[in-house]
């Protein structure tokens, strides 16, 4: 039980480094969470600071992601832990790092690009189907909040279908923390009034 703590503290720690924070900090001296919808994420990123800044953060979102859940897979083998059990772990650790970093006053980002990485690492035809599914919806609505609910609720709906309960559970928590961080998203969404894939204002 200890082992699977601390393999979810490494994670969360992991999940703690902010890439839209730091990009942000080094191009333009500024604290993204303080810019556009004030999110530190890539969408906000390419929103205030342009594409290759906004694709710099998604990639190091992503990769983020990836090396929290092979990290554990490594640990796990060594420690005698089971290794997908491990991966899960680190999911859930990785992506509350990010969505709410102790270092930086539990104030981070919506969890998407993270989400994303880790699932790829433990279920990549799940992962890159989501991802699919997200780009579609973008390049049709240009709502990326919208793609990033819409394509993360279908995580768990796949699981049930590969008969996985620990998949089931771990992308639920997915879903329900990317439509929790969404909250503001979606009551635009309703009202008409969110910002499409770009959109200063
Ligand atoms: O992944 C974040 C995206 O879905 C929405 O970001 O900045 O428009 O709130 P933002």
């Amino acid at each position: 039980m200890l082992n699977y703590l601390i393999i979810f503290i490494i994670a969360y720690l992991l999940g703690n480094i902010s890439t839209s924070y730091i990009i942000a900090r080094r191009l333009a001296g500024v604290d993204i969470r303080t810019q556009g919808s004030g999110n530190a994420g890539s969408t906000n990123v390419l929103r205030t600071l342009g594409k290759k800044a906004g694709l710099m953060t998604f990639v190091g979102d992503l990769l983020k992601g990836i090396i929290a859940v092979l990290l554990a897979g490594i640990i796990a083998k060594y420690i005698g832990l089971d290794p997908l059990t491990a991966k899960y772990i680190a999911v859930v650790g990785v992506v509350s790092g990010h969505n709410w970093p102790a270092f930086l006053g539990f104030k981070g980002g919506k969890g998407v690009a993270t989400s994303l990485g880790s699932m790829i690492a433990v279920n990549p035809i799940m992962a890159l189907s989501c991802f699919l599914v997200f780009l579609i919806i973008v390049y049709i609505t240009k709502y990326v909040s919208l793609g990033s609910v819409l394509s993360i609720s279908l995580s768990p709906v796949i699981m049930i279908f590969s008969q996985n309960t620990k998949g089931v559970l771990v992308t639920l928590f997915l879903t329900l923390s990317v439509i929790y961080t969404h909250r503001e998203n979606i009551k635009r969404l309703i009202n008409k009034t969110e910002r499409k894939i770009g959109e200063k204002k």
